[in-house]
């Protein structure tokens, strides 16, 4: 069958999926935002429009609860489903859910947890949904993920075999002789109920435009635990198909349903050309996203600013704007002549409408004949080794001055004249 769409409403189409017959089903309903949910495709050729909008929570809850009764009849003994939701009615859903699976078979609220950076409302900034799973029976079908070790982990709860002692009190197990004994089958932590997983930026491919569409890596987790390649998998409020294109990707069979004709059209197109974003957070973990350089930031110590991570031309944004727009500073790198650290920052400046880039000089132009210019709109500062060195340099120049002075005759400008007229004739041959 592999991965079927059909346009109309759940509640007509789940009635002609043959019982028993799906090894899962996600849904990803309207959440009761009471809102009109509208966005434009990425030429802005095509906006897509679905309404939430229900007047009273009572219309809600009997809309969800009669198509969540008809998922439930089309699931397979071991099949489960897991129900999309946010705070806004995640309550009634609960309640539904415990009255149709019964609470025996409740399995876990999933938190997919993502960072926001803007909140309107005053209040804490809403970073979390939640994704409810039960069973349709106890057994359910359930691949184990297991996670690597995090960093704070004891060394010893990773290599050694626990055991339980005479109160049921969990040990590190000793042999005869009473040493350790290691295990060799430690596999990493269980995957948790808590799911950090980048909601896609706007700037994403595998965005199409849809409104409220949900990453392909969350869905993939979903289909992972819980089913196998060749199993059945259904969607009945599919948007823009995102469960059907993970399935797709993942070898399953599927059906998406949607009551939006240009949903369906977007599902079936991206099912067809896949686009699947790689996500850098999980890849290489949060920590490669603190790319602010260290050594820039020492130097930049004492101002009251916010490092700049994942930007080229920007170590820094001061917390005081200038002009109505923001400060921006870089710290010139050991490798970067001076007009390489001022384009790249000029660059950075001009996208962000700033008036005052500045640039933190750190060395000087080795190449540089006589000075350095300053590159033009750029404010460049000297960094404090710059210029303690700077004024050694000078200090001690001056000294010397003095001295050949005392000995030569020659004044300090004579001296410069001599020097430039040499370097215009070349190195002497003498
Ligand atoms: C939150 S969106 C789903 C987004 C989807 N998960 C994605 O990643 O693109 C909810 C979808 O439910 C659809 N919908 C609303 N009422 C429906 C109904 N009675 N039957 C089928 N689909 C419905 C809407 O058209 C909308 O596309």
């Amino acid at each position: 069958m592999a991965i079927k769409l059909q346009v109309g409403d759940c509640s007509d189409i789940l009635k002609s999926v043959e019982p028993g017959s799906v090894d899962m089903v996600y849904l990803d309903p309207p959440f009761f935002t009471e809102k009109r949910h509208r966005l434009r495709n990425r030429d802005r050729s095509q906006e897509f429009v679905f309404d939430d909008l229900w007047g009273c929570h009572k219309k809600y809850a009997e809309f969800m609860a009669l198509r969540l009764k008809l998922c439930r009849d089309c699931l397979s003994e071991e099949g489960s489903i897991f129900v999309h939701c946010d705070p806004t009615a995640n309550h009634i859903i609960r309640t539904i859910l415990d009255e149709l699976f019964g609470r025996e078979n409740f399995r876990s609220e999933i938190i997919w947890s993502y960072k926001r950076w803007s909140n309107s409302k005053s209040g804490l900034l809403p970073s979390h949904q939640n994704i409810y799973w039960y069973s349709k029976t106890s057994s359910f079908k359930f691949n184990r993920i297991f996670n690597g070790y995090s960093e704070s982990t004891n060394i010893d709860q990773i290599l050694q075999r626990r055991s339980r002692d005479a109160h049921g009190k969990s040990i590190y197990q000793r042999d005869e002789n009473g040493e350790v004994v290691l295990d060799d089958d430690k596999v990493g932590v269980p995957l948790s109920d808590v799911w950090e997983i980048p909601y896609l930026n706007p700037k994403a491919k595998e965005r199409v435009g849809y409104p409220t569409q949900k990453p392909i890596l969350l869905l993939e987790r979903i289909i992972e635990i819980s089913t196998d390649p060749g199993d059945f998998v259904l969607d009945p409020f599919c948007g823009s198909g995102t469960t059907l294109v993970a399935a797709h990707l993942m070898k399953r069979d599927g059906l998406g349903i949607d009551v939006s004709q240009e949903a369906i059209e977007l599902a079936q197109s991206r099912i067809e050309s896949p686009i699947r974003s790689k996500s850098n957070l999980l890849e290489k973990g949060r920590d490669s996203y603190r790319t602010a350089d260290k050594n820039a930031m020492v130097l930049l110590e004492g101002l009251d600013l916010n490092p700049v991570h994942r930007n080229k031309g920007i170590d820094a944004i001061l917390k005081q704007t200038f002009d109505g727009g923001p400060v921006l500073i870089r710290v010139q790198r050991s490798h970067e002549s001076l007009s390489e650290a001022a384009n790249s920052l000029l660059k950075a400046a001009r996208k962000k409408s700033c008036k005052l880039p500045i640039l933190v000089k750190t060395h000087s132009d080795h190449d540089a004949l006589f000075s350095e210019d300053t590159p033009e709109g750029v404010y460049v500062v000297g960094s404090a080794a710059m210029e303690i060195s700077g004024l050694v340099e000078k200090l001690t120049a001056k000294v010397q001055n003095k001295q050949h002075f005392a000995v030569h005759g020659n004044t300090a400008a004579e001296l410069i004249i001599q020097r430039a007229v040499q370097l215009k004739k070349g190195p002497s041959l003498l």
